[in-house]
C-alpha cells in the first residue's frame, strides 16, 4: 500500500518534472510566424532570438492557446541604440472582439531609458494604457516578465514585482477577458514613426541587426484545445488560479506606481473629457480603502 502510494507519488513528480522541463523548450512550445530566418531557436531549444533589420522584423507565437494561466518569459532587450524598435510580448485571442494583455518595450537612444507600455483589451476594447520605466537596465541581462491571468484579475509583474493589476469589474459593467482563449505572441519590429520620443528619434539602421533574446518560458496554465480546457499543475503550482496581491505585493505595486509609472490612462482627464473609464474610478476608491 505504502509502496504503491510512493510509486504513484514518484510517477506524479516525474510527470510534473517532465512538464516543467519541457516548458522552456522553444521548439516544443512555439512556432516562428514571420521574419524569413530572422527569428532563430538555438541551444537545443533553450534560447530564441528575434532580429530586426531594414528589410524586416520577426516574430513567434505559442502553439498552445491558454484560457487563464501564469505565463513567464525571460527577455533581454535590444542593447545600445534601440531607438525606433518595439519588442512586444503579449497574449491575444483572435477575431473582431478580441481580448489582449500586452507588454511592449519601446527602445531608446543609447543610455536613455526604455519605456514599458502595457494595455488590456476586453471584447475588442483597449485604451487602457499604463507606461513605466524600469528600475534596472533591461538590456544588460535577462529579466522575467509575467502575466498572471485568472478569472478575478490580471497582474503584470517584472522579476516577481507586480507593476499593474486589472481587476475583474464585470459587476460594474466593465468587460473582462475570460471566455476567449489566447496565444502568446512576441515580435520585434520597427516603429520609428512614433516609438521613441514621439517619433523624433529614428532608427539608426547602421546599428542593425537589432536583437532581442528569450529564454525560460514557463506556462502554468489551462490549455484550450478542441473546445476543452485542461489545466496543468496541481497543489502549489496551480495557486495562480486564485492568486491575489497580498499586503507585501500591494506595497511593491504601490512603490512601482509611485516611482516608475510615467503614464496612466486612469488619470488622463484631458483624454476622457466625458469622465474617466468606470474601472478607473472604482480602482481609486477601492485602493484608498486599503
Ligand atoms: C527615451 O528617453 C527620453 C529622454 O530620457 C524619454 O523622455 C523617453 O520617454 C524615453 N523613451 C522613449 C520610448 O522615448
Amino acid at each position: 500500500m505504502a509502496a504503491t502510494l510512493l510509486n504513484v507519488f514518484l510517477i506524479a513528480s516525474f510527470v510534473v518534472a517532465a512538464a516543467a522541463a519541457s516548458a522552456s523548450n522553444f521548439y516544443q512550445n512555439f512556432d516562428i510566424t514571420w521574419g524569413d530566418g530572422r527569428a532563430k531557436i538555438m541551444n537545443n531549444g533553450l534560447l530564441l532570438t528575434l532580429s530586426l533589420d531594414k528589410a524586416s522584423g520577426s516574430g513567434f507565437k505559442s502553439k498552445n492557446e491558454y484560457l487563464f494561466g501564469k505565463i513567464d518569459m525571460q527577455i533581454k532587450l535590444v542593447p545600445g541604440n534601440s531607438a525606433g524598435t518595439v519588442t512586444t510580448y503579449y497574449l491575444s485571442s483572435q477575431g473582431p472582439n478580441h481580448d489582449e494583455i500586452d507588454f511592449e518595450f519601446l527602445g531608446n537612444a543609447t543610455g536613455q531609458p526604455y519605456t514599458l507600455h502595457t494595455n488590456v483589451f476586453a471584447q475588442g476594447k483597449g485604451d487602457r494604457e499604463q507606461q513605466f520605466r524600469l528600475w534596472f537596465d533591461p538590456t544588460a541581462d535577462f529579466h522575467t516578465y509575467s502575466i498572471l491571468w485568472n478569472p478575478q484579475r490580471i497582474i503584470f509583474a517584472v522579476d516577481g514585482t507586480p507593476i499593474r493589476e486589472f481587476k475583474n469589474m464585470e459587476a460594474i459593467g466593465v468587460s473582462f477577458p475570460k471566455s476567449q482563449a489566447m496565444r502568446m505572441y512576441s515580435s520585434l519590429w520597427d516603429a520609428e514613426d512614433w516609438a521613441t520620443q514621439g517619433g523624433r528619434i529614428k532608427t539608426d539602421w547602421s546599428k542593425a541587426p537589432f536583437v532581442a533574446s528569450y529564454r525560460n518560458f514557463n506556462a502554468n496554465a489551462c490549455v484550450w484545445s478542441n473546445g476543452r480546457s485542461s489545466c496543468r499543475g496541481s497543489g502549489a503550482s496551480s495557486a495562480w488560479m486564485n492568486q491575489q496581491l497580498d499586503g507585501t505585493s500591494q506595497q511593491r505595486l504601490q512603490w512601482v506606481q509611485r516611482n516608475y509609472m510615467i503614464y496612466n490612462y486612469c488619470t488622463d482627464i484631458q483624454r476622457f473629457p466625458q469622465g474617466l473609464p468606470k474601472e478607473c474610478t472604482a480602482t481609486v476608491s477601492s485602493s484608498t480603502k486599503q
